[in-house]
């Protein structure tokens, strides 16, 4: 679609949140206009980069009386949906990073709110708008793959070299406190936004807490690994942590006509959620393909390549902007969607809690599903009180608040916000 308005934008959060403002500066269809973040040096370090023509805000409350059509939320991944509703409930439309929601009550008020208000909210799971991911998409919506019967997703990331500049020393940064298995739509997300399916029941395994996470002062099991089983009966395997040896963001599925995959973090091609391999039949039972390097390098790929995560965060934001400008056919998640590609997490460690069982997948589509969990607060966040589990199932780790020090020095150290 072609129009010459520009979508007004303010970022909450100005650490991610730098990611979707130097979106807005440097794309034709959004301005940024408002920046918000109650500490004094990101906000300090935030109007020395983007100028003085933007609105700087401390305080959320007065940031949303700003003139702006969206929103970003780039605040704590655990603090989302109480903003995203405030801002839904003063008439701002809005794009949330990861992860929509930390409890089921949450996600019962997300949804009402979503539906009450009419806004557009979008979940900015930007792994779906990675090249592999996306020719994935469109293949399997062509009917390329086939029908959807299993598929793997891996975000593995060793944080331990950074994990002082993401959780400041602080014993309770959402890093620190969260469940393995909340930081899963990373991963379940492409899965979910490829076979447009619903995930129905998951049952949760998680790994033994390790060394690495002691050091970094992290209370979650490093990795976990969800079993989940799709409407249809597909099945797939997610596995994310923070606390791995190695990384990896990988994606595979295998559909009835064959399989498709991004390149492995060893591959040697190095350029891993780039690179699609293809091996397909035309009919299905043909059985006879070959493995090709699928070209990913479409004009989409070319216009948002020098962007972050393979190009993904650009992409991400330019359909969210074109969909608040008007444009319907813009790919963006929303409030149903995200909750299909977190929930899977959340009852993986209820599963995990429950010794293993399989858990069922509220659908939160249906109305008459919501009453059963709008009271239920329960999440790894210390401040949910006595609704609070603990991070890891068999207990927080004892972790001595010298190893807190000790990061918060190394943090200082960096003058990560004297840039
Ligand atoms: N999609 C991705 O690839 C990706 C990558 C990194 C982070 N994230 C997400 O981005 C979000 C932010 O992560 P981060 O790495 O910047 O670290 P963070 O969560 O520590 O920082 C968030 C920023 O928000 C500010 N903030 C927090 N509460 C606020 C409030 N009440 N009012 C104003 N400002 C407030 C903080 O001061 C900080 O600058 C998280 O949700 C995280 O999950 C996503």
């Amino acid at each position: 679609m072609k129009t010459d308005r520009k979508a007004r934008i303010g970022v909450v959060g100005s650490g991610r949140g730098q990611s979707m403002m130097d979106y807005c500066v440097k794309y034709g269809n959004a301005e940024l206009v408002a920046i918000c973040d109650n500490y004094p040096p990101a906000l300090e370090r935030a109007r020395r980069k983007y100028g003085d023509a933007i609105a700087y805000y401390d305080d959320f409350e007065t940031f949303l009386t700003h003139d702006m059509d969206a929103v970003v939320l780039a605040n704590f991944a655990n603090k989302h949906a109480p903003f995203a509703i405030r801002c839904m409930e003063s008439g701002k439309n809005v794009l949330s990073e990861v992860l929509p929601v930390q409890s089921m009550q949450e996600a019962v008020q997300l949804v009402e709110t979503v539906e009450r208000t009419g806004l557009l909210y979008a979940y900015g799971e930007n792994c779906c708008f990675m090249p592999s991911a996306r020719k994935m998409r469109d293949a399997y919506r062509a009917g390329r793959l086939g029908t959807f019967e299993y598929g793997e997703g891996e975000y593995m990331h060793n944080c331990e070299s950074g994990w002082d500049a993401l959780t400041y020393g602080d014993p309770n940064h959402w890093r620190n406190t969260m469940s393995a298995f909340y930081y899963c739509t990373h991963s379940m997300g492409p899965m979910i936004h490829v076979s447009g399916l619903r995930p129905v029941r998951v049952t949760g395994f998680e790994a033994p807490y390790n060394a690495r996470m002691r050091r970094m002062g992290a209370k979650g099991a490093p990795f976990g690994v969800e079993i989940v089983t799709l409407e249809n009966g597909a099945l797939v395997k997610n596995l994310q942590g923070v606390g791995p040896s190695k990384d990896s963001t990988w994606f595979c599925v295998y559909g009835s006509k064959g399989r498709m995959e991004s390149a492995r973090a060893d591959d040697a091609t190095r350029q891993t959620v780039r690179t699609l391999y293809e091996n397909l039949d035309e009919n299905e039972g043909d059985n006879k393909s070959e493995p090709i390097l699928a070209d990913t390098d479409d004009a989409i790929t070319a216009k948002f390549g020098a962007s972050g995560h393979g190009g993904a965060d650009d992409c991400m934001m330019y359909n969210f902007v074109q969909r608040l400008l008007g444009d319907e056919q813009a790919d963006v998640i929303d409030v149903y969607e995200a909750l299909d590609m977190y929930l899977p997490g959340h009852f993986a460690y209820r599963s995990v809690l429950a010794g293993g069982m399989p858990m069922e997948i509220p659908n939160l589509r249906d109305p008459a599903e919501r009453d059963k969990w709008r009271n239920d607060a329960t999440c790894t966040d210390p401040a949910a009180g006595e609704n609070a589990l603990p991070s890891y199932s068999k207990g927080n780790p004892d972790i001595p608040q010298s190893t807190y020090d000790a990061l918060r020095q190394k943090m200082e150290a960096r003058h990560m916000y004297d840039e």
